[in-house]
């Protein structure tokens, strides 16, 4: 809430100004991305879904890697669909692992205690419910196991690339040589394929992207007046960045609490990037932060990537 409103009010007085997409999940925006995900151009959560269903048991050998038991962690783990396949092969074949999903909701981490043990008879599970890296350091003071960690549904492409560099950097501090990471990457394709997922017809990212400024003034006390202001996506297949962008329609100003921001007609908000990557990009990420690609999968129309790599 404090950190919330502290990284608006920084966002926002900056120019250009933006606003931070991890934000974009509170309840009505959880809704939306489940939405999105459902709806025919948006084709990320089902080029991963098919490559789980569908590679589930390739998956598996890479994974256990001949170590006898292990922590097989997801960052992010939401309601954990596509790794559920993952985890009832591993189950099925007799392989000793912990499952430790992480989450910022609460919720979804007592759900998933609850619910996949019934699902996936056999199955141990200790869910972590907080930021990454916190729960990372949890994780290691309670087990000094061989850690095996999945970082899925393009969730790093939200970063800028060097940050996403940055961000592996900082994860291979909470690792040691052997651990594995699966980082699900969405791949560089035709354009209009990637423009129609972040534009698509039912206006739902567009509401996904307005739905921060409702969030703002329901918990931060905004009086954004939402009509006012029109989604722009974009993408460059030169940089292979995917952006979304908010624009002023008017001359207009918006208070958040004491502060006033002030809009010039035309003047853009930058919300989101989706960067895409080529595989030989994904592979000069794990070189030069720590890690060696040990195996890619890929679906059937090279559309995403789930690569696995091993701290070096
Ligand atoms: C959840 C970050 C993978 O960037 O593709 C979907 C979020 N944004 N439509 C993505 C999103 C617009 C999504 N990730």
């Amino acid at each position: 809430m404090e950190q919330f409103l502290n990284d608006v009010i920084k966002d926002l007085s900056g120019q250009p100004k933006r606003l931070n997409s991890k934000y974009f999940y509170d309840e009505a925006g959880s809704r939306l991305f489940q939405q999105i995900m459902n709806c025919e151009e948006y084709y990320p959560t089902d080029c991963e879904l098919e490559i789980f269903k569908h590679k589930t048991s390739e998956l598996a050998t890479v994974i256990k890697d001949g170590f006898d038991d292990f922590d097989l962690i997801e960052l992010g783990a939401g309601d954990a669909t596509k790794s559920s396949y993952l985890l009832k092969e591993l189950v099925d074949t007799n392989v000793n692992f912990t499952y430790r999903p992480i989450d910022i909701s609460g919720s979804m981490i007592d759900q998933l205690e609850k619910e996949l043990p019934g699902k996936i008879p056999g199955l141990r599970i200790k869910g972590l419910c907080g930021d990454y890296f916190d729960m990372l350091d949890l994780a290691n003071q309670l087990s000094d196991k061989k850690k095996v960690i999945l970082f899925m549904g393009g969730n790093i492409g939200n970063f800028e690339v060097e940050t996403a560099a940055a961000f592996c950097v900082n994860l291979r501090r909470y690792l040691n040589p052997g651990d594995l990471v699966l980082i699900g990457f969405d791949l560089r394709k035709h354009p209009r394929v990637i423009r129609a997922a972040y534009n698509d017809k039912e206006g739902l990212t567009e509401a996904f992207n307005l739905n921060l400024f409702h969030r703002i003034n329901r918990e931060l006390g905004g009086d954004f007046v939402v009509d006012q202001f029109e989604h722009y996506p974009s993408y460059d297949p030169g940089t292979g960045a995917c952006r979304s962008y908010l624009i002023s329609l008017k001359d207009q100003v918006v208070h958040i609490g004491e502060q006033e921001f002030i809009f010039k007609t035309d003047e853009y908000i930058a919300m989101e990037i989706s960067q895409k990557y080529s595989m030989a990009e994904t592979e000069e990420m794990a070189l030069k932060t720590g890690y060696l690609p040990i195996q890619h999968f890929t679906d059937q129309k090279n559309w995403f990537l789930d690569t696995v790599w091993k701290v070096v």
